[in-house]
């Protein structure tokens, strides 16, 4: 399903819009939606959802138009979305929420419901742990049991809010491989901060700053901007005091800030304390 967004603008009241005349085209398979915090991800995704009304511009969806009622209603009945701060019932198994969800969703049969329930428990992996009270879920678990009922209509629309934050690396590996199989017969647009998520699963992405895109193509194009501009030092004494330090990982040998200056680009070797180790870091 593709979808077509054009002049597309939120302001909230009082402040600067969110979404900024956004232009923007997302193709069927699995597409990335990387912007630091604020810059506008979770206003664009919860207009798709149809849960916010924009200030201005326009959404088609596959064919429908978004902007109109009719679209809207149409296109919730084909999207499964999971947002950013799903809440769920601790008390409850992960088979009594996905239950309690369905009948929401007016899956009005219990057998069905019960199929259904069981064959989505099993897509995410949960099979073994259904019974088990959501208390206990790790976030991965409980991401993963969000993803289930994103899929409970069968969407050919998936629309996931951050789901890899506060993943450990291992649940973030597992979580981005499930999405990837979930995006075979349909889109999949994932938000997310960390650069590592896209760059994994998604070919195409777009860079959203400010509420404006300011990037839309593959992750490679992405990279080759980075070319020259971002390095690794390596440095067994302090981090060096010109440039922007955007990470900064301990290592056997010292400590390896990445820095954004072309200043300490090897052009000028001498700075790192071990000339001839200083390399992009993409
Ligand atoms: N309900 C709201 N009311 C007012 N401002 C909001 C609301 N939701 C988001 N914003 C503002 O809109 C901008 C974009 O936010 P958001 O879409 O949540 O970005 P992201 O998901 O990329 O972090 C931010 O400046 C944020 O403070
Ligand atoms: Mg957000």
């Amino acid at each position: 399903m593709r979808i077509d967004i054009s002049g597309l603008t939120k302001t909230y009241k009082g402040r600067v819009p969110a979404l900024d005349g956004l232009d923007l085209i997302v193709p069927t398979g699995m597409f990335g939606l990387l912007g630091a915090n604020g810059a506008g991800k979770t206003t664009l995704m919860r207009i798709l959802a149809g849960l916010l009304r924009p200030t201005a511009g326009k959404i088609r969806i596959g064919e429908y138009d978004v902007t109109a009622r009719a679209g809207r209603l149409a296109v919730q009945r084909v999207l499964g979305y999971l947002p950013q701060d799903l809440g769920v019932y601790p008390d409850l198994t992960a088979r009594e929420f996905l239950d309690y969800i369905a009948l929401l969703k007016g899956i009005n049969d219990r057998s069905a419901r019960r199929r259904r329930v069981g064959e989505l428990l099993d897509v995410v992996a949960l099979t073994a742990d259904a019974d088990r009270r959501l208390r206990g879920y790790s976030g991965g678990m409980r991401r993963r049991v969000g993803i289930a009922q994103a899929l409970l209509a069968d969407p050919r629309l998936l629309i996931v809010d951050e789901p890899t934050a506060g993943l450990d690396p291992e649940e973030r590996i597992r979580f981005r491989t499930l999405l990837s199989q979930l995006s075979g017969q349909r889109t999949v647009l994932l938000s997310t901060h960390i650069v590592d998520d896209v760059a994994q699963t998604c070919r195409e992405l777009a860079v959203l700053a400010s509420g404006r895109l300011v990037f839309r193509g593959t992750v490679e194009d992405l990279t080759r901007r980075a070319d020259r501009r971002v390095w690794t030092l390596i440095t067994p004494g302090p981090a060096p005091a010109e440039g922007t330090i955007v990470s900064a990982l301990p290592d056997e040998g010292g400590m390896p800030p990445r820095d954004t200056s072309p200043r300490c680009a090897p052009r000028s070797p001498a700075r790192t304390s071990r000339p001839g180790r200083a390399r992009c870091a993409r």
